[in-house]
């Protein structure tokens, strides 16, 4: 199987999308412009790409990475935190329904899959707005099945784990420590990003290495830089303002 990306277009109702903050202005055509450089990114890196048609009822749908948690071999349907995306989940399962075995999060759980990072054999999972302890039970039952371990990290000041947390490659991440406790990752090389760029910076690292980083964060990209990373820069402050991080905007499944 090739590996595919799972994307989804932006409804005209994203300016409406929901935030943890005050209320931003979203320019939802910079949005779509911003989501075609991502998509670009994402084929240039050899993804095939899956667009799901945008609807208007669901102003998060291009947030497809909380909708769902490709375990390997298996998909994990989510059951988003926010009830208002629950809807989002079934175009991702008649996406993923047709690729691979599927498994669901069921009431009462709720999952994010923004609060999932996967490092070597280990998923973490946010504790956070979102996620509560049943889904994140509910993940590990799954995963345990595949042999990973499922380790719960409490997530404060952001939205979701990946929000504070971010995969750089196999031996280190970027994590703001005012939003985990960083002990939990003491078997990494942190990178810490800079305080006042916590909610800003945000990486996307693929299966083959490639790497992007938004443009709103200078000061923890020239960290990047001198720790040996070379991300190419992707503008995305329409999905930042709805509280989007890279990886929000796909969901990866990278061929064996
Ligand atoms: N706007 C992203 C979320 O609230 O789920």
């Amino acid at each position: 199987m090739r590996s595919i990306a799972i994307v989804r277009g932006v409804p005209d109702s994203f300016a409406d999308a929901l935030v943890i903050g005050e209320t931003p202005t979203i320019d939802v055509d910079r949005a779509r412009e911003q989501h075609a450089v991502y998509t670009e990114f994402l084929a240039a890196n050899g993804y095939e790409l899956t667009m799901l048609e945008s609807d208007e009822a669901l102003p998060d749908c291009p947030f497809v990475e909380d909708t769902a948690v490709i375990l390997d071999t298996v998909a994990v349907l989510t059951r988003p935190g926010a009830e208002a995306r629950r809807g989002e989940v079934r175009a991702m399962a008649g996406a993923l329904e047709a690729l691979m075995p599927t498994r669901n999060i069921t009431r009462p759980g709720t999952l994010d899959g923004g609060d999932v990072l996967r490092l070597g054999r280990t998923v973490y999972v946010g504790l956070s707005a979102r996620t509560n302890r049943d889904g994140i039970n509910q993940l590990a039952g799954i995963a345990a099945q595949g042999g990973l371990e499922t380790v719960a990290v409490p997530v404060g000041d952001v939205l979701h784990l990946k929000s504070a947390v971010a995969r750089l490659d196999e031996e280190t991440v970027l994590l703001a420590p005012s939003c985990v406790d960083r002990n939990l990752f003491s078997g990494y090389r942190i990178i810490e990003k800079v305080p006042e760029e916590a909610h800003l910076a945000s990486v996307l690292t693929l299966g083959n290495g490639s790497m992007a980083a938004t443009t709103t964060a200078p000061q923890t990209l020239d960290r990047l830089r001198h720790s040996g990373y070379d991300p190419v820069l992707v503008d995305s402050s329409e999905f930042q303002a709805a509280d989007g991080g890279l990886t929000c905007l796909s969901v990866l499944i990278d061929s064996p």
